[in-house]
């Protein structure tokens, strides 16, 4: 794979690690369709070609904060690789909520994979960068 630096999204706000207390916060913020302040920031955006967005599928969607991230940058040009785990229902509607966030953005097949399933996904992986050619 071509060099590449991983970065954390993090937010302001501590999720609490409890389930159930998460799921609610994380359904408030989707109903208000909050954007969380972020505690981290990409300095040096300009330099990067293509990203990697990885997020777990949260009410739907990707968690209110990776709309505040992608709302926070100029990304047209840009490719983006959607990556995401979930519990069942797959992407649900994050590609179309990216490509509505990053209209000139070129945004690339992307993977979902079970959250059960990710200490066996290495195959899958490689198979995906391979064939969106970002290997
Ligand atoms: C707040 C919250 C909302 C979630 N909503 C969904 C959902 O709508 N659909 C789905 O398939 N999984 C949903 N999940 C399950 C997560 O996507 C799954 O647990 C996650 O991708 C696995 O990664 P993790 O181990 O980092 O949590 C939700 C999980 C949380 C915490």
């Amino acid at each position: 794979m071509l060099p590449s630096d991983l970065f954390y999204i993090d937010t302001v706000k501590e999720y609490p690690d409890d389930h159930m207390k998460k799921i609610e916060i994380a359904k408030k913020e989707f109903n208000e369709n909050a954007r969380p302040e972020l505690s981290t920031h990409v300095d040096n955006m300009d330099d990067y070609d293509t990203i990697i967005l990885a997020y777990p599928n949260w009410w739907t969607t990707m968690p209110m904060p990776l709309f505040t991230f992608l709302e926070s940058y100029d990304l047209s040009g840009k490719t983006i690789c959607p990556l995401i785990t979930h519990g069942g229902s797959g992407f649900s509607n994050s590609l179309n909520d990216i490509a509505q966030l990053c209209p000139d953005s070129n945004i690339t097949e992307g993977l979902a994979i079970n959250g059960d399933d990710v200490q066996s996904s290495d195959t899958v992986l490689e198979q995906w960068i391979n064939k969106i050619g970002i290997n």
